[in-house]
């Protein structure tokens, strides 16, 4: 396995490296356990908002063992100027052995990776950019349902243009064999999106899915035009998972979203919690996985046992 000092981008990831972690999110899920060889410590630097991310990176680290020092961005140097690289080389400085970050920078984490720093950092979401720990709790999801990618096909919907979500997704699936499609408004559309998966109307999308993903309408990086002219009644019958679209979907096909919802907007209230609904066990899973990638760091840094881990993959 390739894994893996910093994890800032699903790029870096091979299908093998991605099933890997899958078996050691499973295996914890499963009721195993792991501590690293030495106390070791984590911050969580979180420049945009979060509730699933930052709590189960958190969380993830406590059954871990590792101890979680606390940073508030508001109350941090960096509202003195202090540039995120040098935040960063100040908390390893200071012994921090893992720093979890996001950031509204496009990319924000090249920066760290060419500065070679000895502490290891994850991507807990860049902007329009990345979110690698979303994707892989997303791969964890739909590999519990249906035990593969290969022949599957996932409809990503919604406002792709914004969506560090489906950025990641859209490479990790292909990369893993499944079928990419993408709906939503088509102004919403990159154009680099289109070596992934072509964009149909929702309506004959639902019918070919057996994932049907839903991405929230990100109201905080809308164009003030766009946000004006918004109105979610409408996007909703345009382009939303309405309970008569749902009744379309295949029974076994499930209905994913990396959440916060806003209901009624991308998909119905109802929707949510379904039978169909994998929404809450996406953020269950997301504990999982987080100890899984975060133990994969450790054991780059020589702080995990080798054949401890090599054991639960
Ligand atoms: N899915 C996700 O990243 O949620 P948060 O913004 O609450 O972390």
């Amino acid at each position: 396995m390739t894994m893996q000092h910093d994890l800032v981008s699903v790029e870096s990831l091979s299908a093998a490296d991605v099933m890997n972690l899958i078996h050691l999110a499973h295996a914890f899920k499963a009721g195993a356990s792991l501590t690293p060889v030495r106390p070791t410590y984590a911050m969580n630097l979180f420049f945009e908002n979060s509730t699933r991310t930052h709590t189960s990176f958190e969380m993830a680290e406590k059954r871990l063992g590792m101890q979680v020092l606390s940073f508030d961005a508001g109350h941090s140097s960096v509202t003195k100027g202090e540039s995120l690289l040098d935040t960063l080389k100040t908390i390893q400085a200071i012994g921090v052995d893992i720093a979890v970050v996001r950031h509204p920078e496009n990319g924000f984490y090249q920066a760290v990776l060419d500065a070679q720093l000895t502490m290891g950092l994850a991507n807990a979401g860049d902007g329009s950019g990345q979110h690698p720990s979303q994707s892989l709790l997303d791969m964890m999801t739909i590999y519990e349902e249906f035990g593969r990618f290969e022949g599957l096909t996932v409809g990503i919907v919604g406002d792709l243009a914004h969506s560090r979500v489906a950025r990641s997704n859209m490479m990790l699936l292909t990369r893993l064999g499944a079928r990419v499609i993408f709906g939503g408004p088509a102004a919403w559309y990159p154009a680099d999106f289109a070596t992934y998966g072509p964009h149909v109307e929702i309506d004959a999308l639902v019918a070919q899915v057996d994932v049907m993903m839903l991405l929230r309408v990100q109201h905080e990086r809308l164009t003030a035009e766009t946000e004006t002219t918004f109105e979610a009644g409408n996007y909703h019958n345009d382009y939303g998972l309405t309970c008569e679209r749902a009744a379309r979907l295949n029974p076994n096909a499930i209905i994913m979203h990396p959440a916060p919802v806003n209901r009624g907007v991308e998909m119905a209230s109802e929707l949510v919690e379904c039978a169909q609904s994998r929404i809450f066990p996406q953020m269950t899973n997301g504990m999982y996985m987080r100890m899984a990638i975060l133990t994969e760091m450790l054991l780059a840094q020589g702080l995990m046992n080798p054949t401890d881990v090599e054991a639960l993959r």
